[in-house]
């Protein structure tokens, strides 16, 4: 009986906890219609982006990459890669097999970016990352080979061909000055010659979308559509070349880089935001843009977590009206946190919110850790939700592109939110069949990451310009 008692007192606490933080945060919460509805509104705004007319006024870029197919297993070579943009910088050296198996062989070191020269001088930036090339040529002994290179640059930009691409602005992290409006290949190439040591041959500029979706194509001739939750988010598909007004020609397909982190920029989700978005937006590295991005991504979760655990202190909902010196201080709720609290394990997660709280200096009732982990949940539900709703305007194009009944089609996705957090990538599955019942649509994570991704791109490049040459 007794334990009958303390499980039903447990399920009540939990309910009241729940339904405490659901009426604080209804805002944060999106029914069906309202994603339906935030979805038909970001199909129109792909389409602002790709009509020549519109596309100068469009939030949403639709950015052609100048990709125009996936791999077809005859890639062969070795290629360098290099991935900015994302969690880690890392320089890569990718094997292509053309053996038949698509096997590839890999060898990958990650370099760090120290903030001062995220936030520094552009040239610096560029030199840093030569002399990281340089000390992996070296590493490995090849400096005198000059290789081709693809190179993953996560950021928003405007490209006329393969290798040149023109910095837009930065997003994320970073904001170097003296890079937005140029093209960073000859950035790239100008700190290379200034060594003087070793030479490369950069044939392609990829966004880490566009690499992940050439990763899981190699691996499957479905996929079509690149997607990363991570730090940043974003996502690319194949677009047919009629749709793509900003280009001549009507033959074919090309991959666009969406952008779709700036959706909101020019006011178009206003009615979505709450105080919380608008307060991270006013304390960012680049207020007023990537609002889209902003509500979804790695960079910015932890934050929207711990703002909402502040505000409701002060309103007395928590930790009996007590902050904490580190509660207070920006950033100090990581977005990790987030993966361990809200789990299916319901009860390793209330331990868990409790070990955090505690880290963070307060001194939490089981009612605090448990509304605490209700507050992670709505805001990674949140979070999944708005990505399937972008994500469903998307099938919907290519569904429409192809007019077919049913779609029958491979999403790659890669990112640290989608791969560490199993309830979100759980939720916005669910969520996207929910949305189109209609699509058989697959998920298929990234192995290897998006730097394999720009080896890829690279092989295709080279075995397109070979063929040329001969
Ligand atoms: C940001 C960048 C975009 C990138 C995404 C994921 O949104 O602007 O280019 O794809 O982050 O890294």
């Amino acid at each position: 009986l007794a334990s009958s008692l303390l499980a039903n007192y447990c399920t009540e606490l939990h309910d009241d906890q729940a339904l405490k933080v659901d009426k604080y945060l209804h805002h944060f919460q999106l029914s069906d219609k309202t994603l339906m509805d935030l979805s038909v509104r970001f199909r129109r705004e792909m389409d602002r982006g790709l009509s020549r007319d519109t596309n100068p006024t469009a939030a949403v870029k639709m950015l052609p990459t100048f990709v125009r197919s996936t791999p077809d297993g005859t890639e062969q070579g070795e290629f360098l890669a290099l991935d900015l943009g994302g969690s880690n910088f890392r320089v890569l050296l990718v094997k292509v097999m053309a053996n038949g198996k698509q096997e590839v062989e890999m060898e990958n070191q990650i370099y760090e970016i120290p903030e001062h020269i995220m936030r520094g001088c552009g040239s610096e930036l560029f030199d840093h990352i030569a002399d990281c090339l340089a000390n992996f040529l070296e590493k490995l002994g090849i400096k005198d080979k000059k290789l081709p290179l693809g190179f993953t640059f996560s950021f928003p930009c405007q490209q006329t061909k393969l290798d040149e691409s023109v910095l837009v602005y930065w997003t994320k992290s970073f904001r170097a000055y003296g890079v937005e409006g140029k093209d960073v290949v000859s950035l790239l190439k100008k700190s290379i010659q200034k060594r003087g040591d070793f030479d490369v041959d950069i044939l392609a500029v990829i966004n880490d979308t566009v690499g992940t979706m050439m990763t899981c194509g190699y691996d499957d001739h479905h996929c079509e559509i690149g997607l990363i939750v991570g730090t940043g988010t974003n996502a690319c598909y194949m677009e047919q070349m009629r749709n793509l007004e900003l280009l001549d020609g009507d033959e074919g397909r090309m991959c666009v880089n969406t952008e779709w982190g700036a959706f909101g920029d020019d006011g178009a989700l206003e009615d979505l935001r709450t105080d919380v978005d608008r307060e991270i937006d006013a304390g960012s590295l680049n207020p007023g843009k990537q609002l889209f991005e902003k509500m979804i991504s790695g960079l910015y979760l932890g934050e929207v977590v711990r703002l909402i655990l502040v505000r409701m202190t002060k309103e007395k909902l928590l930790f009996q009206g007590k902050t904490s010196a580190k509660l207070l201080k920006t950033g100090s709720f990581s977005t990790s946190f987030i993966y361990g609290i809200d789990t299916d394990k319901e009860e390793e997660g209330v331990e868990r919110a409790e070990e955090v709280l505690r880290g963070l200096g307060l001194d939490p009732l089981v009612e605090d850790c448990i509304a605490t982990q209700r507050v992670c949940q709505v805001v990674s539900t949140r979070s999944a939700h708005l990505c399937a709703a972008a994500l469903v305007a998307v099938l919907r194009q290519i569904r429409d592109n192809k007019a077919a009944e049913k779609l029958r089609t491979t999403i790659g996705v890669d990112g640290s939110v989608y791969k560490n957090h199993s309830e979100f990538s759980r939720r916005l599955h669910k969520m996207v069949r929910r949305l189109v019942p209609d699509c058989d649509v697959r998920f298929l994570q990234s192995q290897c990451g998006s730097g394999k991704g720009a080896a890829m791109v690279t092989a295709v490049a080279y075995r397109l310009a070979v063929q040329h040459a001969e």
